[in-house]
């Protein structure tokens, strides 16, 4: 037991990171079912698709669970309301501040964790009353910051007196002990979760994952305002590149790779989806439960931690 699973009230300190269109109510419930904080990704939904989801997560777990809000969207303060009806109890956001929201979300007993990726929104995050943050490194996949995250979860460890949970490049028990020695007290992965045998993502997608080695991803959008964002480099991955350089506005990029992402979930299209992941996707060699992955995980944390005795 530490800070984060006594915060969240689960078993092990593994969050499964939101991720738009993939992180679904199946997947949330699978990863809380095995003893970690499964989310449902708010991104792209409407209010009656986030309730719907939330109901249905209900249905399929007695655990916590967390909904993520991605609040440069602009169903952000219906969607809220709705997270207070359903009782929602914990809450992660991403893409801007959640300051707007704060006091409601409070009210409601609701735990807020945003995601930040630099020591300046981490503060800024504590002294707005966020009950941990979840510190992401720009390995990960989806919508980076610019620092690593070997660099920045030591100094916002250093910066901040509320629990860190350390995103960005975690695929195995190397990086959860990486994590807690740099002073995180809970890990949450993306990518590895990305093709748990619960996630909705089709074949083309888990072999994308699976054939990518370590030089295997891109950034997108990093010429556009919070835009930049990792994927597999495949054919769309250099489009949206294209796309970019075009000039079109920050909307127009973010609708184009948004229908990219859809379509890879829901077309499976090798050629035509961004499939979003992570640099760690050269790690993850195989398709498996989301409780395995969680088990693995703290499984090869403890022989990582008995071999650092040995060796120190
Ligand atoms: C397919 C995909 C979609 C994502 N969408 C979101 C999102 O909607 N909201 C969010 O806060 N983070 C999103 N992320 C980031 C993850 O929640 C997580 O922080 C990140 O994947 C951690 O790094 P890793 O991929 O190296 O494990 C996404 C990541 C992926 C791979």
């Amino acid at each position: 037991m530490n800070r984060v699973t006594k915060l969240l009230g689960i078993k092990y300190p593994v969050v499964q990171g939101a991720m738009q269109e993939v992180a679904t109510a199946d997947l949330a419930a699978a990863v809380s079912n095995g003893g970690g904080l499964g989310i449902i990704a708010a991104g792209g939904k409407t209010p009656d698709q986030v309730r719907e989801a939330i109901r249905k997560a209900k249905k399929l777990t007695d655990k916590p669970f967390a909904v993520n809000l991605m609040l440069m969207d602009k169903n952000t303060p219906n969607v809220v309301k709705v997270l207070i009806e359903e009782g929602v109890k914990i809450v992660t956001t991403g893409a801007g501040t959640p300051k707007p929201y704060m006091t409601d979300l409070k009210a409601a007993g609701v735990k807020v964790m945003p995601v930040i990726p630099n020591v300046k929104i981490a503060k800024k995050m504590e002294e707005m009353g966020a009950d941990a943050v979840i510190v992401e490194g720009m390995e990960a996949g989806g919508h980076i910051g610019n620092t690593t995250s070997m660099v920045l979860w030591p100094q916002i460890a250093d910066a901040i007196s509320i629990p860190l949970i350390a995103a960005g490049g975690i695929g195995d028990g190397r990086g959860v002990v990486e994590a807690f020695v740099a002073g995180a007290e809970g890990v949450q992965c993306g990518t590895i979760f990305s093709i748990a045998k619960e996630s909705p993502v089709g074949e083309n997608w888990r072999k994308a994952v699976i054939d990518a080695t370590d030089t295997g991803t891109a950034v997108v959008g990093t010429s556009i305002k919070g835009g930049a964002t990792r994927g597999i480099a495949n054919e769309e991955a250099l489009k949206l590149m294209e796309l970019e350089k075009t000039g079109v506005s920050r909307d127009e990029f973010n609708a184009a790779m948004n229908k990219a992402l859809y379509k890879g979930v829901q077309e499976d299209d090798p050629k035509e989806s961004f499939f979003m992941s992570g640099e760690v996707a050269g790690l993850v060699k195989e398709s498996k439960p989301a409780a395995q992955v969680i088990q693995d995980l703290m499984d090869d944390a403890q022989r990582v931690i008995k071999k650092g005795v040995e060796i120190f």
